[in-house]
């Protein structure tokens, strides 16, 4: 059987990643492999500092790692064109970053339109994005800029723009760390949903363990290395 088959959405090998400020180096991950099969909803676990977002950033192709190879549907992402690369991340995933990465001058809507503006399709999908704020409970919202909505509220646009393109691929980086319980069940309500819908692989870090169901898989991580899975047979590499 071929190691990247196309029923796996990523598949992490031996991945190491080093920070490099001036001569200082910061190993973070240090040695972490695992895979994900497509349609399943797994979370990343681990305390603040763990290395979490910086193997959620890898895996959404926003950068490479120092040595090892991420693979997504079965493609190497170091071994792409840099083009490549983005258009894959264009299109195929969608991203809530633990920041929200919104842009201060748009409304909500805007914001939730920003992937589909540089190839001039934002129209197209305005009444798409629309109906997804009002799933995430901002309808009344739309206008909206970033400066005058709450932290809850922004994290919910994120999430919105991050679906609006229907990627296979959803990463998400702590999306219920700003909300309320009830504002979170809701967002998990929307990842599942859309996980049942569309099929799409949903891999989370996230410090509430109370959004996690018995059937869902988890990985922690300790010093960056997985520590345990639970739903899989541990990889050694
Ligand atoms: N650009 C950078 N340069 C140097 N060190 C960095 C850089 N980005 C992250 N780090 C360090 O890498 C480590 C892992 O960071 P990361 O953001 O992946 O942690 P995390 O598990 O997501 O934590 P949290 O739960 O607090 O979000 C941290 O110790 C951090 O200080
Ligand atoms: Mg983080």
């Amino acid at each position: 059987m071929s190691p990247h088959n196309s029923s796996t959405a990523v598949r992490v090998e031996d991945v190491t990643k080093s920070y490099v400020n001036g001569a200082r180096e910061t190993p973070v991950l240090r040695g972490i492999s695992c895979e994900f099969p497509a349609g399943e909803f797994a979370f990343i676990v681990g305390p603040s500092g763990s290395g979490k977002s910086t193997l959620l950033h890898l895996m959404g192709a926003l950068d490479l790692p120092t040595s090892g190879e991420i693979y997504l549907q079965g493609r190497a992402m170091s071994q792409l064109p840099q083009a490549e690369r983005d258009r894959l991340r264009r299109e195929e995933i969608g991203f809530i970053f633990q920041s929200f990465n919104l842009l201060k001058n748009l409304t909500a809507l805007d914001n939730v339109l920003i992937p589909f503006m540089p190839v001039g399709q934002a129209g197209k999908f305005r009444d798409e994005a629309k109906a997804l704020l009002r799933r995430v409970g901002l309808g009344d919202r739309l206008d909206h800029k970033p400066s005058q909505l709450s932290g809850g509220e922004q994290q919910r646009v994120a999430i919105a723009r991050a679906v609006l393109k229907n990627p296979s691929l959803i990463l998400a980086d702590e999306p219920t760390g700003e909300l309320d319980t009830k504002s979170g069940q809701q967002i998990f309500e929307l990842l599942r949903d859309l996980q049942q819908e569309r099929g799409a692989t949903i891999i989370t870090v996230t410090h509430d363990h109370r959004y996690i169901r018995d059937e869902d898989t988890v990985m922690e991580i300790l010093d960056g290395k997985f520590a345990s899975q639970r739903g899989r047979e541990p990889q050694t590499t």
